[in-house]
């Protein structure tokens, strides 16, 4: 059982991906993290990345820790979002994505992957997809009440700039760009909170479930 939760930064994707995962009982892959690895250490070697660079990172990639702080700064996100435009990058990202969703581990019996291109690209045939959004406005403040409770409050105006760049990077590259695939879910989550939902989204889940050719 592989499910695929795609959206722009912070639209709610990362918190109902973990309460899926939970619920259900599946492997849990926040695939941003692995652009976010990738990018940290290009700055920790103090390269000039480019795309060759990038890929031997990205194709090196074992072990993450998507608990070190150093992924959650502001630099590291725009670096992991330019060098999610170079193809190899992608690539090399792809199969470590794609082994973790066909053999998740701990004996899950399946996974639930976030990210811009699981839907799409990474697990095409993912049983459940869901693409999450939410306008800009409500995204920016979410961002700029996650930044201040870190303790580094941030010009409201200057983080919806930064996200609407950021979505403009995403959503306009050439390779998997940020979009739903045709047969995702959408959750607009503007007007509703994430308990409602994860509520809609398992309800979601479990309706496909119950159909004859669930895997
Ligand atoms: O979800 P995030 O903000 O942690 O992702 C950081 C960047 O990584 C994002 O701007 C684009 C890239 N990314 C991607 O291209 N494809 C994914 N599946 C996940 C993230």
């Amino acid at each position: 059982m592989i499910i695929a939760v795609d959206g722009p930064a912070a639209a709610g994707k990362g918190t109902l991906a973990r309460g899926l995962a939970q619920r259900f009982e599946l492997a849990y892959l926040d695939t941003g993290s692995l652009y976010r690895t990738v990018a940290a250490r290009l700055i920790h070697l103090g390269h000039n990345y480019n795309n060759e660079e990038a890929a031997n990172v990205a194709s090196s990639l074992c072990q993450i820790d998507t608990n070190d702080p150093i992924l959650r700064d502001e630099q590291t996100g725009v670096v992991a979002s330019k060098i999610a435009t170079f193809p190899k990058v992608r690539e090399a990202l792809r199969d470590y994505q794609r082994n973790f969703a066909f053999n998740p581990p701990n004996g899950a019996l399946g996974s639930v992957l976030d990210g811009r291109d699981i839907g799409t690209t990474v697990c095409p045939d993912a049983d459940v997809k869901f693409f999450v959004t939410a306008s800009l406005e409500i995204r920016a403040e979410r961002r700029a009440r996650e930044i201040a409770a870190n303790g580094q409050p941030e010009n409201l105006k200057i983080v919806r700039a930064k996200l609407e760049e950021r979505d403009a990077r995403d959503m306009l590259r050439a390779t998997a760009p940020l979009r739903p695939a045709p047969d995702a879910h959408l959750l607009d989550t503007t007007n509703l909170d994430i308990e409602t939902a994860l509520t809609e989204a398992e309800s979601l889940i479990l309706a496909r479930m119950s159909r004859p050719n669930w895997p």
